[in-house]
Order: C-alpha cells, then structure tokens, then sequence
C-alpha cells in the first residue's frame, strides 16, 4: 500500500469513527410522536407483559381496585382499553406525576397490547405465565414497607423530595421521629395510622394526586403490627411474607361445543384485534352471542351451519378469509371449524 493510500485509509477510519460517536450524544430517549409498535410485539405481547411492566410499576398505585378505574386484573383493565389508548398513547396525560412519564419502550409496549385488541394471550399462541400475586400484607415492617410505603409514599418521603423533611425509608425513621410517626404499642396515637384515616386533616397519599388512599383493612394490619411492639420498637421478629399460592393457568380449557369455550379459545383470540370498539371492523361486534345470531349478516344461523356466515368467512376457501391473510393472526383450523360446525348445528344455544 502506497503511504498516500494508507493515509487515506487513515482518514476514513478517523471520519467513521467521528460519525459513530455522535449517534451517541443524543441520548435522550424521544418519546414524542406516534408510537408504532412491530408486528412480532403486536403478535407476541400479553396482558401479563403489560401488567408486569407497565401497570404494576406505574399505574396500580392510582388504579388499585378501590378506584373507579382499576388496572388491577385482565378483565377491568379490558374495560379500559379505549381510554388506555387515548390517556396513555395519544394525549399522554398518564402516569400522572409524581410517578415518572412512561419510557419509550413501554409505550411500544403498550401501543402493541392494544393494537393487539387488548388480549389476555398472545395471538401467536405462545403460553405466558400468569402475572405475579400481589404478596398479602403482613404485620411486619418489611411487608407493609414493600406494600404501602415504597409504592405510596416514597414518591414523596425521600431526601431531596418534596417531603423529604420527612423520610420514611428505613424503620428508625418511623420510631424516633420526632413528629411520633410511630409509637411502639400505641397505633391509635401514631402519626402513621393518623395520617391515613379518612377524615385526616392532612391526608396521606394526598388526595390531589389521585392516589388511591390506603385501605381500611390495611391499616388494620398496619395497627396490629404497631401494637405488638415493645417499648423498645422491637415486634416479634417478621415472618417472611409466605409466597403466594402459584394461581392455576389462565389458559382457557381445550375447545368445546359452546359459546363460552368457542370464544375464549377462537374469537378472542383470532377476531377480537379487529372486531371490538375501535378495531378495524368495530362495525361487526362479536362480543355477546347476540352478535352472532341476531346479526343482520347472518354470521350463525342456529341449526344451519353450513350457510351460518362464521363458518364461510373462516373456510380455508373463504373469499374474504377471516382473519385476513396478512393480518399475521393464525387461520382458524379445521378441527376448530368442526367444533363450530357442531355447536351451530346443535341451536348455537349458549
Ligand atoms: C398519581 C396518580 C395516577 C397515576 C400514577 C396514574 N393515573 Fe390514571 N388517573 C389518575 C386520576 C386522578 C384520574 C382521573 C382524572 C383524569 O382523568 O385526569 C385518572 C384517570 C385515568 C383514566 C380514565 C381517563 C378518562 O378519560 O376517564 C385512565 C384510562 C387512566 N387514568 C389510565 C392510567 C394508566 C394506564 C396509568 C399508568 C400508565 C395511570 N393512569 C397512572 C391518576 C393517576
Ligand atoms: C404526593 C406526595 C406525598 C405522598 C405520596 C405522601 N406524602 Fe406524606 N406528606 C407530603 C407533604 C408535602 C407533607 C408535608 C411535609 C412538610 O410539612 O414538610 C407530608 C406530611 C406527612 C406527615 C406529617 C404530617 C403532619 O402532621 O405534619 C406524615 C406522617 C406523612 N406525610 C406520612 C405519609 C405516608 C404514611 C404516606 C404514604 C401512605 C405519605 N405520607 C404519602 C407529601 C406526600
Ligand atoms: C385484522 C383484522 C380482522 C380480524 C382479525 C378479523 N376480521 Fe373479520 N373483518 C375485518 C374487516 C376489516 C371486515 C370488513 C368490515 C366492514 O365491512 O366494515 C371484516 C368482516 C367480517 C365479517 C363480515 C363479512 C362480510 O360478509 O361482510 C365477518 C362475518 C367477520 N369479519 C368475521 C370474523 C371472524 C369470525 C374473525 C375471527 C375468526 C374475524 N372476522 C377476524 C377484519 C378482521
């Protein structure tokens, strides 16, 4: 290689070694703009997904199922869906402060769950495992640490905070501060029982936030654990939270001749992306069996499956397949279409 060419070289790696470093100044995620989730995401994500990620951490503080809007469990949050798109996606209004403002990659995450119709299972029929049980509250400091304060007042009461004057993050902190926060075996008299009760002068979480308040049988666990301690602050020492009972999987049972079974295991999955409020043919609902057999569409003509409009639109030959070819979701099959067969045929009845 002649010097000049080695020079050149030289220079090229120089100038692509420039280029590459300020692809990493900007580091600043850019959440702004529309949200377009992949179709793998779409396909793939689950309503465990979201919860885990998204919810539990970020919205369940505000949306426990004491409020009018729970995010707690599938079927509430379902409800949801249409708001979840508008407050979440497109006006960006939620997670209110002081909880942060989602990251870019749980808003794809969130865009994908509901372009994906909002649906318990993935589409692509992966298994999931069901969400984490909340822990049950215990009458020790570690439980109702992990329960109450780190999600519902630590917001707050951490040094550089706007009532980090107060601190609340380790045990000492409630037993001998000043303003008596706790008062080993006087829950009546403890700023932290005080403090929660409904007619509180100052209430904590402050109602403004829209927080949702800390429950009256929570606080009873609260007391008990204030009560059993000693002069000294000390409480018998704390039981490990016992782990949860492993809740069965949510998998619908194995497909049968009824409405309920037909819908948990093909429609939802395989129809409901486009047919609910918002999707793409909100025009055809197929929620309630109603939908089904008193459609002017004739979509299930109890007694005549042949000609009933379900089992044409999901016929391998079907001239507008439903789902469509290209919307990625998997064809209906043909042991599913027998199994509908046989329920049409039986008077579709429930
Ligand atoms: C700090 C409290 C707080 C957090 C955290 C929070 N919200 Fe909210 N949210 C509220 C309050 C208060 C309202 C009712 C007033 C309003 O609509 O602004 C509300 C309303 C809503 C509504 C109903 C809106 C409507 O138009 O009826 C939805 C849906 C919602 N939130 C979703 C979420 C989701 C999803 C998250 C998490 C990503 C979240 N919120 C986090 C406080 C919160
Ligand atoms: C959104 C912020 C916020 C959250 C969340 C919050 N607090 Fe507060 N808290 C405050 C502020 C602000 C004050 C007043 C601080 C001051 O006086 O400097 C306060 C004061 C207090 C006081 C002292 C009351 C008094 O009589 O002076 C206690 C005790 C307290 N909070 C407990 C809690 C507990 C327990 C939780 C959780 C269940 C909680 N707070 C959640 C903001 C918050
Ligand atoms: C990816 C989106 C999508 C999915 C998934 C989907 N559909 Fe559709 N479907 C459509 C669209 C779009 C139309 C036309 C809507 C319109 O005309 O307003 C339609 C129309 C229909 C019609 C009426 C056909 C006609 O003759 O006009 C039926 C019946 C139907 N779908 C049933 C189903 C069933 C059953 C499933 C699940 C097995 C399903 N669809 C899945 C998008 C979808």
């Amino acid at each position: 290689m002649t010097t000049k060419a080695a020079r050149l070289l030289l220079f090229i790696l120089f100038v692509g070694s420039l280029a590459a470093c300020s692809y990493r100044v900007e580091k600043d995620e850019d959440t702004r703009g529309v949200i377009r989730p992949s179709a793998e995401l779409v396909a793939k994500v689950s309503f465990a997904d979201v919860y885990r990620t998204v919810l539990q951490p970020k919205c369940i503080s505000c949306h426990g199922t004491s409020g009018g809007v729970s995010l707690e469990t599938y079927a509430s949050t379902k409800n949801f869906l249409g708001k979840i798109h508008d407050t979440v996606l497109i006006q960006r209004r939620m997670p209110l402060a002081p909880v942060a403002p989602l990251t870019r990659e749980e808003l794809e995450l969130v865009a994908a769950w509901v372009e994906a119709g909002g649906p318990e299972f993935p589409l692509n029929g992966d298994p999931v495992e069901p969400p984490p049980a909340d822990p049950v509250l215990q009458p020790n400091f570690p439980s109702i640490k992990e329960l109450i304060v780190d999600r519902k007042c630590l917001q707050c009461h951490t040094p550089g905070k706007e009532a980090g004057r107060i601190p609340l993050t380790k045990l000492d902190e409630f037993i001998n501060s000043p303003l008596e926060i706790v008062i080993p075996g006087n829950a009546e008299e403890s700023g932290f029982v005080l403090v929660l009760l409904e007619n509180a002068r100052k209430r904590m979480p402050p109602p403004e936030t829209g927080m949702a308040p800390v429950s009256p049988q929570e606080i009873e666990v609260i007391k008990e654990w204030i009560n059993s301690m000693d002069d000294q602050g000390q409480s018998p020492s704390p039981e490990p939270n016992p782990t949860p009972p492993v809740p069965p999987r949510n998998e619908p049972a194995p497909l049968a001749p009824t409405f309920a079974s037909i819908k948990a295991n093909v429609i939802d999955r395989k129809c409901l992306q486009c047919h609910i409020p918002g999707g793409k043919a909100e025009r055809i609902p197929l929620k309630a069996l109603k939908d089904f057999t008193e459609s002017p569409l004739e979509i299930v003509i109890p007694g005549n499956a042949e000609e009933s409009g379900l089992v044409l639109v999901t016929a391998a030959d079907a001239r507008k397949p439903m789902p469509p070819v290209g919307s990625g979701i998997p064809a209906v099959t043909p042991e599913e279409i027998n199994v509908i067969k046989e329920w049409i045929q039986n008077g579709a009845i429930n």
